[in-house]
């Protein structure tokens, strides 16, 4: 059965990477939640998908630069509607405690790994250490270097590579190269011939973003073990049946 996980929360109906947006996730049911994870000056782990502030909340700079305290109050609720205007960047172990009674899958994406956040997979691993939760940690990345780190210092962490386009052998690589346990890759990058190589080698497929129902039933035909969306309603939908 494909799994359906909602793409920095329930995006297409709530600000993205906001509690909102996790909120709606869970009234909707959904198997899971994807939310990405950056690192302040001050070593907090934030819940927050680009690099800057600015399309989010509006302000100048990038978070790396930022202490928590400067940007916690931020509006990142606005761009979306006026009605989310009080919605702020969370902090990473405050999601994880609003969301550790729940059974489902929690993707958290780091977005960079140490080259920019030194020791971001230390950090991780010990906010993760701290909270015990109910659902399934996965964690992902562009960055292949921070997911093989991660596995090196638990090898216990479940991780997923992400590839925004076609690789050679990409489940062979995720696999044996970067010692991953799922591969992540774009919807339109998802073939037959991938199919094939995931099986060959027991690699589970968490495809992104896929907002549209035609798509979403024609990669619940091919098995993907789970589809990532900004209207997990929609794909739930259009599933149904499989
Ligand atoms: O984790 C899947 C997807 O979120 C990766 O792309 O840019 O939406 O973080 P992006
Ligand atoms: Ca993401």
């Amino acid at each position: 059965m494909t799994l359906v996980i909602a793409h920095r929360g329930a995006s297409g109906y709530a600000p993205e990477n906001t509690f909102a947006s996790f909120e709606k996730a869970l009234e909707l049911n959904s198997d899971g939640i994807e939310l990405d994870v950056h690192m302040t000056k001050d070593n907090r782990l934030v819940v927050i998908h680009d690099f800057t502030l600015k399309r989010t909340t509006g302000e100048k700079g990038r978070i790396k630069d930022f202490d928590y305290s400067d940007i916690k109050n931020l509006d990142a609720g606005s761009w979306f509607s006026d009605a989310y205007k009080h919605q702020q960047i969370p902090e990473l172990i405050k999601v994880l405690e609003f969301l550790k009674t729940e059974d489902i899958l929690i993707n958290i994406e780091i977005k960079a790994g140490s080259r920019l956040y030194p020791y971001i997979e230390e950090n991780l691993l010990e906010e993760i250490s701290r909270i015990s939760v109910k659902g399934k940690f996965l964690i992902s990345s562009f960055d292949h270097h921070g997911i093989k780190r991660l596995k090196s210092l638990d090898p216990k962490i479940k991780t997923g590579v992400l590839s925004g386009s076609s690789m050679i052998d990409p489940c062979r690589y995720s696999r044996e190269f970067v010692g991953a346990d799922a591969y992540h890759p774009h919807y339109k990058t998802v073939d037959k011939d991938l199919i094939e190589e995931s099986l060959k080698h027991h690699m589970p497929l968490n495809v992104y973003t896929v907002n549209r129902r035609r798509d979403a039933k024609k990669l619940a035909d091919l098995n993907v073990n789970s589809i990532i969306t900004n209207f997990p309603d929609k794909v739930m939908e259009a599933l149904k049946g499989f």
